[in-house]
């Protein structure tokens, strides 16, 4: 039987999963890893670390199985952090990850001449994207910058040692700002922007092509067949979305993980204008476009912790008339402010834990519902949506997300989306499919279906209003 194996670069843990053709999971690891804040705004991870992590998850994945049968591997990662390397291969300094706001002198530099970033690679910057994060090494780190022979995205770092292929996706790829991402190439003009020569960056491939295949030093270690295909996978929004079948045009996916996104699937390449909107290359070739929170899943584990208290199903939500900013780590979507703050509002001396703790999953919610609303002020029609990552797994959050949003929430057969999507891949490079439709349309199952509720949704409709004014009025104190 051809087995697969998928793996989940992300900001927590590395999940590995090992599926068979049909998607059934055969096995599935965690690996988990801290993220390094050595100042406030920094945010990193050291790419050995994923890479001891990712071989003792293997090992562990791999330990009740025939070995042989693994036929390819692929991956998704977190998007966006700077991984560079030496001439000798050596990591130079810590990735810089998604979520470090350091760049912000250079975000703001780039988004001086917005409409000529969007022509050059189809975005604005955020502090998130990996050019601010190259402009500021050059700048801070002087010494790194000249030692630097390959840049890379996090989950290149593993497709390097898996192969010592320098390889990267187009989905991956568009996060940099390097990218022209309608035209799928390096933008040369914006990599002079930036001071990067072309020869530092990798080779672009398609999400489901193969890099290589294992290399034997990496093969024998793990037991596997020298033939393992090294298959390119993405970025780990793209591949959860292939992972919970969001192909066709205009399907969306939420992904409720240490970040949310929004991630709304296109035949053809949307101008974003200069709105706080991502768009980017899907998985399969074509195009979507994306809305990011920094704090989602986060928040509410955040929140958690410190009160032990989740939302039960049977709070009276209309009851419920405490606010939530889930701006813990700044904003990316709708705001691009790396200052913003999260704050608690309406409290009361009678005020409990448990409508915080429901005030907590509405902001994150009303979050995301500012970033559907730019796409649909681009005239993209959304009536219903995926849900996965960690918080898809709750009671209630899809059930708040029908009713903010006013769109139908579907689950999925699988616990998380990356893993699977990466599986996919592998299996379509394999050739155990002609397309990811085809593999997609005979692996995911939709489980449950959440209907909005009509009278809840004109409730939140109200609610939102007055989250909107929220930031604003804080903004300015
Ligand atoms: C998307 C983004 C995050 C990371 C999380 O633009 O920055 O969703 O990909 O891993």
């Amino acid at each position: 039987m051809n087995t697969y194996i998928g793996i989940d670069l992300g900001t927590s843990a590395v999940k590995l999963l090992l599926a068979d053709k049909l998607g059934k999971v055969l096995n599935s690891v965690s690996v988990s890893y801290p993220v390094n804040i050595p100042q406030v705004n920094f945010s990193e991870q050291d790419p050995k670390r994923w890479w001891s992590a990712t071989i003792s998850g293997l090992k562990t994945l791999l330990s009740t199985t025939n070995k042989k049968d693994v036929k390819a591997i692929s991956f998704s990662g977190q998007m966006h952090g700077l991984v560079i390397l030496d001439k000798d291969d050596n990591v130079i300094r810590p990735c810089i990850l998604w979520n470090d706001n350091r760049s912000e002198e250079f975000t703001q530099l780039l988004n001086k001449n917005k409409k000529k970033l969007n022509a050059l690679t189809g975005n604005i910057a955020f502090n998130g994207f990996t050019a601010p994060k190259i402009m500021w090494v050059k700048k801070y780190e002087p010494q790194s910058f000249k030692k630097i022979n390959k840049i890379m995205l996090p989950k290149d770092y593993l497709i390097y040692q898996f192969t010592k292929c320098f390889a990267t996706d187009y989905s991956d790829a568009a996060g940099t700002l390097l990218l022209d991402v309608k035209r799928k190439k390096w933008s040369d003009e914006m990599l002079k922007i930036v001071g990067v020569k072309k020869e530092q960056l990798p080779k672009i491939y398609e999400s489901y092509q193969v890099v290589s295949k294992i290399d034997k030093k990496i093969a024998k270690e793990l037991g596997l067949s020298n033939d393992v295909k090294i298959v390119a996978g993405g970025a780990d929004n793209a591949i959860a979305a292939i992972g919970t079948n969001t192909i066709k045009n205009n399907a969306c996916n939420i992904s409720l993980g240490t970040s949310g996104t929004i991630l709304i699937a296109s035949d053809t390449y949307h101008d974003g204008k200069t709105l706080p909107i991502h768009s980017f290359n899907h998985a399969n070739g074509k195009y979507y476009l994306m809305g990011c929170i920094l704090s989602a899943a986060s928040a509410y584990n955040w929140w958690s912790q410190i009160v032990n208290q989740k939302v039960s199903r049977k709070i009276n939500i209309k009851k419920n008339d405490i606010y939530f900013l889930p701006y813990l780590t700044g904003e990316r979507c709708p705001y691009n402010d790396p200052s913003a703050t999260g704050a608690f509002f309406n409290l009361r001396s009678n005020t409990t834990s448990e409508e915080m703790s429901l005030a907590v999953l509405e902001g994150v919610t009303f979050a995301l519902k500012d970033c559907l609303n730019i796409a649909r002020d681009m005239g993209i029609d959304v009536k219903e949506t995926m849900v996965c990552g960690g918080g898809a797994k709750s009671d209630i959050w899809p059930s708040l997300i029908a009713n903010i949003l006013n769109v139908n929430v579907k689950l999925i057969n699988a616990d998380e989306g990356p893993g699977l999507g990466a599986a996919i891949l592998a299996m379509v490079a394999n050739k155990e499919y002609k397309s990811i439709e085809q593999a997609t349309n005979k692996i995911v199952k939709v489980t449950k279906v959440i209907k909005k509720d009509s009278k809840l949704v004109s409730y939140y409709q109200k609610k939102y209003l007055t989250y909107r004014k929220l930031y604003p009025l804080i903004k300015k104190i």
